[in-house]
Parts: C-alpha cells; structure tokens; sequence
C-alpha cells in the first residue's frame, strides 16, 4: 500500500475569497509538518494571490488553467487526481460549492474535485446571508451525502462589515481536520465491514406490505463512515430512497428472510458487523397472491415471528466484532442492556426513538454506546454522519482490544495494525 498519513500528498484548492490569504497559512503549516502540497487556484483567486506566492511557498507548480500542463505528455488534472491523499478546499466560495455539488467541470479545481477518490475537504468563507442560503445549504448537504466533509464556518464579523456565519474556520482547526482525515482514510483498511440497513417489507398482498418508518440514513452513514477509513463494505439494505455510499458494495433486499439469507451469505467473510436494520419481528403467516378486495368487514391477519438475524449470526461471531443497535422506548438502556447479554454483542448503539430528532428519519440521532465490558458511552444528539464516526472510533478501539487479547482465534488475517505489538 505505501500509504503514510504522516507525510501525504495534499492538493490545496484556492478560490477567490477575501480569506484566500489564510490559504497561504495554511499551505505553510501542512509543508512544515512534512506534507507535499499542490496548489490549484480558481482563476478568481489568482485576482487576490499571486499564484507564484504559493509555488514559493510549496515549492511546486501552481495549477489554474486547464490547459496549462507543467509537464508535456501528462494530464494534469488527471494526474493531481489520482496521486492525492487529500483534497483540502479553503477557502471555498458559494460559487465553488454549487459547482462541486452539480459536478460541473470548468475549470481545474471543479475538474479535479470530479475526478478524484480522494477525500476531500471544504472550509467555506463567504457573507452569512449566502452561506445560510437554502440553495448554499441544499448543495452543502447534498456533497456530505457524497461523503465530503465540511470544516464549518465561524461566527465574526465579515470584510464587508456583516455579522454572522460564514468565517473560515482557523487554520489549527483546519490542520487538525486533515490530519484526523489523512489517519482515518486507511484505518480499515483490510477489514471487511457488513451492515444491514433500513426497514424490511413483510408482504400482505402484491400491494400491501408490513414496514416501519426507518429511513436507512443511520445504516447508510455507518456503510459510509466505515469506507471512508479504508474497510472493504457490504451493506445489506431494505427499502430505501438513498443511493449507496461511493466504493460501499450494496445488496438490496425486501423482507427479513431475504435480509437473513444474505446476511448469512455474508458473515462468514466480515470482520465486523452491525446490524442497524429496523427488521420487522413479525410478517403474515399467509401472503396472498392476488390484491385483497375491500369489503365492510373486519379483517383478522394472522402474523408469525421472523426470524430475529442478529440473534442468528452472533453465536457463531468468533473473532468477529459484532455490534447491534436498540430502538427503544421507555427503558432505553436497560432494554438494551438486555439484548446485548441476550445477543453475546460486543457493542450495542441505543437511541430513544421517542425523543425528537433523534431515531427514524430524521438527520440526527443521539446514541448511547453500552460494551460489553459495563461501560457505557452516552453521546450527544449529532448529525447522523457524525454519530456513525464515533461509532467507527469505537469500533476500531473494539477491534484493537480484540486483536491484543491472549487466546483470542487466529488473528493473522488482518492487518498489521490490529496484531499484537
Ligand atoms: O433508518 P433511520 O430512519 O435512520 O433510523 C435509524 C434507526 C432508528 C432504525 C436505527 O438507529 C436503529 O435503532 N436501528 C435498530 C432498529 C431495531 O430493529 O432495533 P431493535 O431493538 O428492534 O433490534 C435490536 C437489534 O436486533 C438491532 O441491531 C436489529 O438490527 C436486530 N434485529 C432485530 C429484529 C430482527 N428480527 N432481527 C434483527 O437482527
């Protein structure tokens, strides 16, 4: 692999706002930590710096034209995008963040953005009045649904005298981000993830099912939080409106059964699981083949069990992680207590689905980790995207205690940062 998260390959995308001089800090400080940094400038931003005081200060050429290629015989664009690690976009503008988010291509930083699997990473800098714009906003969350991450704004006042949202955020918080960023980006890198998502439908009629109000964004944010740290991932979902995570590999299923089945195809190969699926616990005994007329009467239908998956797989979890989520209601950790022992987990997420803004559909959740060691981690109500984070810091914290632990099945599969020093 080769890859050093200490010493990584970073373009460094400049467009044309007021803060494109703390570009200039921030190039500064990413050279003296040992990173290589390649600055691409919108051609707005070269009107406010001068492109040479980049190529100064990184030492190599600064890109702004399409056509403009250092080096005869080679696609610049295409080259910068396939050798990054990180892509870091700061300052970014209201203008760039549209663009990104339509993926129009028209000049080098768009067309770069468009053909990388680099991480990348925006630091906005614009007047509150645009960044809390709906169309700003709606562009924002549609690149964090693409897995981009968002060094968000700070409160100040602005160059042209407004007060509100929309400063860059400082460089040490910027430094930070990409640092954390560069050491998750191959964390998992050789672990096998498998996640069940969404609800399962439970046929009545060829238009009737049984479901519940889970949306997928929680599985969908685990999937995605677990490829952007490297790990190989299955998701296994029910119906949903999302579109998979980019790189996650996704099997799309109906009812339980269909969710078990593949599940088990699964399991066998995963080194984690975690089951965030909402799957329904009974379906009709009896699914009838033609649509159901109406009539005045009542109507009696007969449901059964289903078979409960994550109580199916955890008893043959070996050297697996293997983690579980509760919706509860009511006695959320101690009923989620109780399914962690009942289950053998290692690791169950419970959030309250009572509690508003927190649970099915919404965007966020607020989790309470409990181990199976006692310890309990409560978290705070986060966007979903982040909570699946924290769940994948746990998870890899998991993994290392596992991987340290005498007796312990052969762990010679995985990588060597989770064998015993
Ligand atoms: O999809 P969203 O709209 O984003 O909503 C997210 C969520 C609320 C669905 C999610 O945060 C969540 O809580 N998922 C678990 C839902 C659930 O079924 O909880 P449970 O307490 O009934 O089940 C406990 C565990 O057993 C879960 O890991 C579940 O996946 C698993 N299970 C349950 C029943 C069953 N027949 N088979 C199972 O594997």
């Amino acid at each position: 692999m080769g890859y050093n998260p200490d010493v990584a390959r970073i373009v460094l995308g400049v467009c044309g706002s007021v803060a494109a001089y703390r570009a200039c800090e921030v190039a500064r400080e990413l050279i003296h930590r040992g990173h290589e940094v390649h600055v691409v400038m919108t051609p707005h931003a070269t009107r406010l710096i001068a492109p040479a005081t980049f190529a100064a200060l990184t030492g190599n050429p600064v890109t702004v034209d399409v056509f403009d290629e250092a080096q005869p015989g080679q696609i610049t664009h295409i080259r910068l995008a396939q050798d990054a690690d990180l892509i870091l976009i700061a300052p970014a503008t209201a203008h760039t963040i549209a663009r990104l988010a339509l993926g129009l291509a028209d000049d080098m930083l768009t067309t770069l953005a468009l053909a990388t699997r680099a991480p990348i990473l925006v630091a906005p800098a614009m007047n509150p009045a645009m960044w809390t714009h709906p169309a700003t906003q709606a562009h924002v969350q549609m690149l964090q649904a693409r897995g981009v991450e968002f060094i968000d704004p700070t409160y100040g006042v602005m160059a042209c005298g407004d007060e509100g949202w929309g400063k860059i955020a400082d460089t040490p918080t910027m430094i930070e981000v990409v640092e954390r960023r560069l050491k998750r980006t191959q964390e998992l890198a050789g672990i096998h993830v498998l996640v069940t998502a969404g609800p399962t439908y439970e046929p009545i009629d060829p238009v009737r099912f049984i479901g519940n109000r889970s949306s997928g964004k929680m599985g969908y944010a685990v999937a995605q939080a677990a490829a952007e740290r490297g790990a190989e991932v299955t998701l296994i979902s029910g119906p949903t409106a999302l579109d998979p995570p980019a790189g996650v590999k996704c099997i799309r299923v109906q009812t339980a059964e269909q969710m078990l089945q593949a599940v088990q195809e699964h399991f066998e190969a995963c080194d984690v699981f975690i089951s965030v699926a909402a799957v329904a616990d009974y379906r009709p005994e009896r699914v009838y083949p033609l649509k159901r007329k109406r009539s005045q009467r009542a109507w009696t239908l007969r449901l059964v069990p289903n078979p409960d998956i994550l109580g199916t797989v955890a008893p043959r979890k070996g050297h697996r992680l293997v983690v579980g989520f509760a919706a509860e209601t009511g006695k959320a950790i101690e009923y989620a207590r109780e399914k962690l022992q009942r289950k053998g987990l290692d690791l169950i997420a419970v959030n309250d689905v009572l509690e508003p803004q927190s649970g099915f559909e919404v965007d966020t959740t607020r989790l309470t980790l409990l181990y199976a060691d006692g310890s309990v981690e409560p978290l705070p109500l986060l966007p979903k995207r982040i909570a699946a984070h924290r769940l994948m810091d746990a998870v890899v914290e998991r993994l290392h205690i596992l991987a340290g632990k005498s007796g312990v099945p052969d762990r010679s599969h995985l990588p060597d940062s989770f064998k015993s020093p």
